[in-house]
């Protein structure tokens, strides 16, 4: 029993099974389905509109799925949505905070509301302030939060029960930098802690830095799935890239390439000659090539596709966030 017999088994935290929602004519979310093992870290990944709030939505009880269902920590979403609820946080694309209230009162009332006792409701509060940054804006009513604070704040509140699974709808868009670095932070160490998180995301370094596996969804359907390397690994090989130092070998190096490895292409203007990597012993050859032939270089590398190429390659689009979505939470 206990702890002792659960770390031999992987548990399902999330599974989705053929959830469909349509919207009159509109097909939201169209047949998807995975499942998100305890304790790792889910990446819905896709541009605005392709479904990632509907889907959320459904998975987290807050609008019926119009076939398909979903499980939370084992409980159906439909037959059972108390239960699932009381599993899992949520922090929305729109925030959920009192504006009249201080940010420290709002994470008190809600610690208060979860029934946790007094002097831990402080300490919960003021431990999550400082952890994202608000200690100094503990006192300020929320109205006068600027966007990245508020965001703040609404996930130091879905945070205060810490439950087991955690659906976070891109939590960090509208963001600056800093704020986005120090947020992977702290759920990288709540899934060290054995959180289950799904977040939705259109960034996708953060799916890259995050995610164990990413699904990349678009229309609705899913269209890619696999962990970030795979996803990069499926978008093509990987490229040599060979840096020389003067303009004058571009052409030597260029036969040289020619003869070892396909697709070579020829950019002057950065002294690069690359290739298909078909295997790392190509890089030996061509690193042995450029010592007989005298070619002095400045770089020899591999270059993996980026989940951007991944991204490109799948939808024909980049997958750049709207400026009109990034401070779309009011
Ligand atoms: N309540 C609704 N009624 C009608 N259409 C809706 C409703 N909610 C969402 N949609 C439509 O469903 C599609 C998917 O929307 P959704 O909000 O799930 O996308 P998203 O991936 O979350 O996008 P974003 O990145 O902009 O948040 C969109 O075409 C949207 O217009
Ligand atoms: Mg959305």
């Amino acid at each position: 029993m206990g702890a002792r017999s659960v770390v031999t088994m992987t548990a399902t935290a999330i599974e989705a099974i053929d959830l469909v929602k349509t919207f009159g004519d509109l097909t939201a979310v169209d047949h998807v389905s995975f499942t998100v093992p305890e304790g790792t870290v889910l990446g819905l990944l896709g541009p605005n509109g392709a479904g990632k709030t509907t889907a959320v939505r459904m998975m987290t009880t807050l609008s019926p799925p119009t076939s398909g269902t979903a499980r939370v920590a084992g409980y159906d979403v439909r037959t059972h949505p108390d239960q699932v609820r009381a599993s899992m946080g949520l922090t929305g694309q729109a925030a959920t905070v009192d504006e009249l209230l201080t940010g420290r009162e709002n994470l008190r009332m809600i610690a208060d509301l979860y029934g946790l006792p007094r002097p831990r409701v402080r300490r919960v509060a003021d431990d999550l302030l400082e952890r994202f940054s608000l200690a100094d804006a503990a006192t300020k009513v929320v109205k006068e939060y600027s966007g990245g604070m508020r965001r703040r704040l609404d996930l130091a509140a879905s945070l205060i029960a810490t439950p087991p699974v955690l659906f976070l709808d891109e939590p960090t868009t509208g963001l600056d930098p800093r704020s986005r670095q120090e947020l992977w932070e702290v759920l990288r160490n709540l899934v060290e802690q054995g959180t289950t998180l799904l977040l939705t995301t259109q960034y996708l370094e953060e799916a890259d830095h995050l995610a164990d596996r990413i699904i990349v969804i678009d229309h609705g359907t899913v269209i890619a799935d696999g962990t970030p390397l795979q996803l990069k690994d499926a978008s093509g090989a990987a490229r040599i890239v060979l840096t020389v130092s003067n303009a004058d070998d571009l052409s030597a190096a260029e036969s040289l390439l020619r003869g070892l490895i396909p697709e070579v292409r020829v950019d002057p203007a950065n002294r690069q000659i690359t290739g298909s990597a078909e295997g790392l012993d190509a890089i030996t050859r061509i690193a042995a090539g450029v010592q007989n032939l005298g070619i002095e270089i400045d770089d020899l590398g591999l270059k993996r596709p980026s989940l951007d190429d991944v991204f490109l390659n799948l939808t024909g689009h980049r997958a750049e966030p709207q400026l009109a979505a990034t401070e779309e939470s009011a």
